[in-house]
């Protein structure tokens, strides 16, 4: 990237923001210097290079490109003009309009990581207004392949569909592991050796999936074709609901996105 430009993240004091000037940096798509991050209530003892500052017009007036990294019940708060450049919003459910409108562009992208972004291997949809240069676009993707792996996506209907499915981060397998904790633990295995092996198997999954990327229904037909102790378990949940559990919790989700949208 451009030795010269430079990234303003308003919120960058935050959990989000803070992941993913350490992206950046760490991927090597600008130097700490070429960051300007806003706080609120504590100036954290990060990115020191980083030019630090509470007023995020100063902000806006001094990047080329702003991230808006504030919760959207904050949002209200943050009034500022940035006078025509590239606007990425990564909070939730907030509409594009809604940024064009307070922000004076209407170059604005909503994206959506999630809390893997601390590792840089978070997974990124992101949606353009029709306002963006095709240079616009490179640089979000720059951006957010920094952060991990990123798609553009063809709505903004996508992307608040998206928040309740890969926004979530770590929360799904999270949820997985405790019901199988608790599983484990009516059968007398010790808390500890529980959390190891599902630590193991959670970890093992993902980086097999790395290593082989293969469409679930492979891996699942694989393992039912075989007949063994996997197939009974798997019938067993998909018979009990598995399915429909998550449409049900991923539509629950979707709607509390929108609702978030409804009251910014
Ligand atoms: N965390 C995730 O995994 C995740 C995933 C996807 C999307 N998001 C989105 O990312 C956004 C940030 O989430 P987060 O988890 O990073 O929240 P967070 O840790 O609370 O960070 C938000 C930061 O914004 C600061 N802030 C609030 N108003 C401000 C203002 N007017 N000027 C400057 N800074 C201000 C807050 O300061 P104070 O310390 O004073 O509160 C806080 O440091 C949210 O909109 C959320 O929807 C988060």
């Amino acid at each position: 990237m451009s030795g010269s430009i430079k990234i303003g993240i308003v919120g960058g004091a935050g959990w989000l923001g803070g992941a993913i000037a350490g992206s950046l940096v760490r991927a090597g798509v600008l130097s700490e210097q070429q960051l300007i991050l806003s706080f609120r209530s504590r100036h954290p003892d990060l990115h020191g290079s980083a030019l630090w500052t509470r007023d995020n017009q100063e902000l806006a007036d001094s990047s080329d490109v702003v991230i808006l990294s504030v919760r959207p019940e904050d949002w209200p708060s943050v009034a500022i003009d940035v006078r025509g450049k590239l606007l990425i919003s990564v909070m939730a459910g907030v509409s594009a309009d809604s940024l064009c409108r307070r922000h004076g562009t209407a170059r604005v992208v909503r994206a959506l990581p999630n809390a893997a972004a601390d590792i840089s291997l978070s997974y990124t949809p992101w949606h353009a207004s029709p306002e963006l240069t095709e240079p616009d676009k490179t640089l979000v993707r720059k951006i957010f392949e920094a952060c991990g792996t990123q798609d553009e996506v063809a709505s903004e209907a996508q992307v608040d569909y998206l928040t309740g499915l890969t926004g979530t981060g770590p929360a799904y397998p999270a949820l997985l592991a405790l019901a199988m904790l608790k599983d484990a633990r009516s059968h007398g295995i010790s808390e500890e050796i529980s959390l190891r092996a599902i630590s193991g198997l959670l970890i093992g999954a993902g980086g097999l999936l790395q290593a082989r990327p293969e469409h679930p229904q492979k891996t699942v037909d694989a393992f039912l074709e075989y007949r063994g102790a996997t197939a009974a378990g798997l019938n067993a949940m998909m018979d009990r609901g598995l399915f429909a559990a998550v449409s049900g919790g991923l539509n629950a989700a979707l709607e509390r996105t929108l609702a978030m949208g409804r009251q910014n």
